[in-house]
């Protein structure tokens, strides 16, 4: 069994003086027994998380390039975040598909390049508040998924995320049995295909130290993927260690 997942998404929040501060405060404490946890800052500041983070942590980039250098104003290779330490990348969080434009073709390239350059993707999927009402959450997800992995999915090295449009930095998390069932659709998909053997599936969308405990309780809630709540070193950390 893989280690439960906890990860923070500083999205575009954080200075150095801020990240120092993060990381006197968070101390050195390991996290429970069976759990992971990953930091995604914004790029500038990856050296210095990388630099002050406990050993054990990990270390993930926001974004990527597909491709391996060259002329691409303002993008960052996968090549370059191996190189200042990063093991996990993000690929199609809802702010690059809905505020960037990111295709499903763009998303996939990202998906495989981050994977043949040795990085560990968490391919982000989920459907806006219309798509939920209108009762396409499944199809929404899963055509994500499928055109995020492409014609032959990958048998291991990659994570999901599952994360509702309308639970994003709104206070409104999914319910933990709503969660579970799409987490649960994901897993079958992923076991039909025999892909993503090692795949965690994380949940991600207003998760609060309150709220963590139920959803890491539902079996096939696998991680957190944490936005707003992992800026304060005091709520990721019980966040981090919730029903454990
Ligand atoms: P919030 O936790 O702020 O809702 O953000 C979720 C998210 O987008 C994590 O990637």
């Amino acid at each position: 069994m893989e280690p439960l997942l906890i990860a923070a998404n500083w999205k575009m929040y954080m200075t150095t003086r801020e990240v120092r501060e993060f990381f006197r405060q968070w101390g050195n404490d390991p996290p429970p027994p069976g759990r992971e946890v990953v930091f995604f800052p914004p790029f500038p500041l990856l050296p210095l998380v990388r630099d002050l983070m406990p050993k054990g942590s990990a270390l993930g980039a926001q974004n990527s390039h597909e491709a391996h250098e060259g002329a691409f104003t303002g993008e960052v290779s996968c090549r370059l975040l191996r190189d200042v330490g990063c093991s996990y990348v993000l690929v199609g969080h809802s702010e690059r598909r809905h505020l960037f434009g990111e295709s499903e073709e763009r998303l996939a390239g990202k998906f495989r390049a981050a994977l043949a350059r040795g990085l560990r993707p968490i391919l982000c999927v989920g459907e806006t508040l219309a798509q939920r009402q209108e009762g396409h959450t499944l199809d929404v997800v899963l055509g994500q998924l499928a055109a995020g992995l492409g014609e032959e999915p990958p048998v291991k090295g990659f994570d999901l995320a599952y994360e509702p449009v309308w639970a994003i930095g709104t206070g409104q998390v999914a319910r933990s049995e709503d969660a579970e069932s799409v987490h649960e659709a994901l897993c079958a998909w992923l076991r039909g295909r025999g892909a993503g053997t090692d795949a965690r599936i994380l949940y991600g969308g207003s998760v609060k130290p309150g709220n963590a405990a139920e959803l890491l309780a539902q079996p096939s809630v696998h991680g957190l993927l944490v936005g707003g709540a992992s800026l304060d070193p005091l709520s990721f950390r019980a966040i981090l260690t919730a029903g454990a």
